[in-house]
């Protein structure tokens, strides 16, 4: 157990958006002190020629603002995403808006892209020196008319500190982004930002997808990230569904679900996105991951990387190694020579 698990219980004490400032500062902190254990070889992948020492990584909206990648990174994740990241600095919505379900082991947020903006975020990221996966996730300003405007920015601007690049259009508390996630307005945009790409050799473009998306919205953006040749995508953002199982009275705020019971409907929506591109394409999976099984789940239904947010507020860190130590043991007992070889085989 480290300090940081031990501080967990006061985060708990205090209201949520503060319990995540207190644990950035935290880390902020103790990074310097970091280090984690060399990652068993079994988890080792190498996906877009970037070596990943293990599959688990920090999903988008823990660090918006790039302040800890490399401290997360030290708490032994695989690969950390910052963001995400709007052009100019805006406050996002109104306090409170971030709301513990501990119940039900979940979380409604309604941030909004609180956000620095790219100036900040690119001045921290330009100070860093590169060592492990770095994700960056584009958001748009509230105020942008045309989205992509916005996504072509942040290309502009960050592609350059990222490993990958994320266009994010399944944020449910901006208004609009998700329609990007049709067809066109979706192949329009994508088209927009590669264009944009840094000549040479630009990073992976991935696109992030909400998992309220229907059968058919779900084929048309496969459709378009096998025509556009994108580098994977990321299924999923939180969800504006309800499901009757809650049990915590803040069930009935606005904004996106996210943690356990996200987990099912977003490991199903996985699993049908790798039969609708056949393994042609990297597929993160993530929601509601809180545990090797978990983890070892959105793995054979065709995630070749994994992420998780919520579950870390809740049981802090020490979930970092366990699920690791445990994602080992299920791919040694199930024969497996490496991590690559489970992913997709219950698609
Ligand atoms: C408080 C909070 C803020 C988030 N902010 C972002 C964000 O800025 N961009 C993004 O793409 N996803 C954001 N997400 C979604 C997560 O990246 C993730 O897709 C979702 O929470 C499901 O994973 P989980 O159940 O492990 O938390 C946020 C999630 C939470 C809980």
């Amino acid at each position: 157990m480290s300090l940081l698990d031990l501080a967990l219980p006061l985060f708990r004490c205090v209201d949520a958006e503060r319990a995540h400032l207190g644990a950035i500062r935290a880390l902020r902190l103790a990074a310097p002190f970091l280090r984690s254990a060399a990652d068993d070889p079994i988890l080792a992948q190498t996906l877009w020629g970037r070596a990943f020492p293990n599959p688990l990584g920090i999903a988008a909206g823990f660090d918006k603002h790039a302040e800890v990648p490399d401290a997360l990174l030290a708490l032994g994740f695989g690969f950390a995403e910052i963001g995400s990241v709007t052009p100019r600095p805006q406050p996002g919505n109104s306090r409170p808006r971030v709301f513990r379900l501990d119940a039900d082991r979940a979380v409604i947020n309604r941030y909004g892209f609180n956000s620095e903006g790219i100036p900040a975020v690119a001045a921290r990221l330009a100070r860093r020196q590169r060592r492990g996966v770095l994700g960056v996730n584009l958001g748009k300003n509230k105020e942008t008319a045309d989205a992509a405007d916005d996504y072509v920015a942040g290309v502009k601007a960050l592609a350059g500190f990222a490993d990958y690049v994320v266009v994010n259009v399944s944020s449910p508390n901006t208004p609009g982004l998700r329609a990007l996630q049709d067809r066109a307005a979706l192949d329009g945009l994508v088209a927009r930002v590669q264009a944009a790409m840094p000549a040479g050799a630009p990073p992976p473009l991935l696109v992030k997808i909400a998992p309220d998306l229907t059968a058919e919205d779900l084929a048309d953006v496969a459709d378009v990230a096998l025509a556009r040749g994108l580098a994977g995508v990321i299924v999923s953002n939180t969800t504006l569904a309800r499901p009757e199982s809650l049990q915590s009275a803040a069930r009935s705020e606005t904004g996106g679900l996210s943690g356990a019971p996200l987990m099912g409907p977003s490991t199903e929506m996985l699993r049908r996105m790798r039969r609708l591109t056949a393994g042609k394409l990297v597929l993160i999976g993530v929601g509601g991951v809180s545990s090797g099984t978990d983890a070892y789940a959105k793995i054979r239904a065709g995630a070749s990387l994994v992420q998780l947010y919520t579950a870390l507020a809740f049981e802090g860190p020490g979930l970092i190694g366990r699920i690791k130590r445990d994602l080992v043991a299920a791919l040694r007992r199930d024969g497996f020579k490496s991590v690559t070889d489970a992913v997709g085989v219950e698609a």
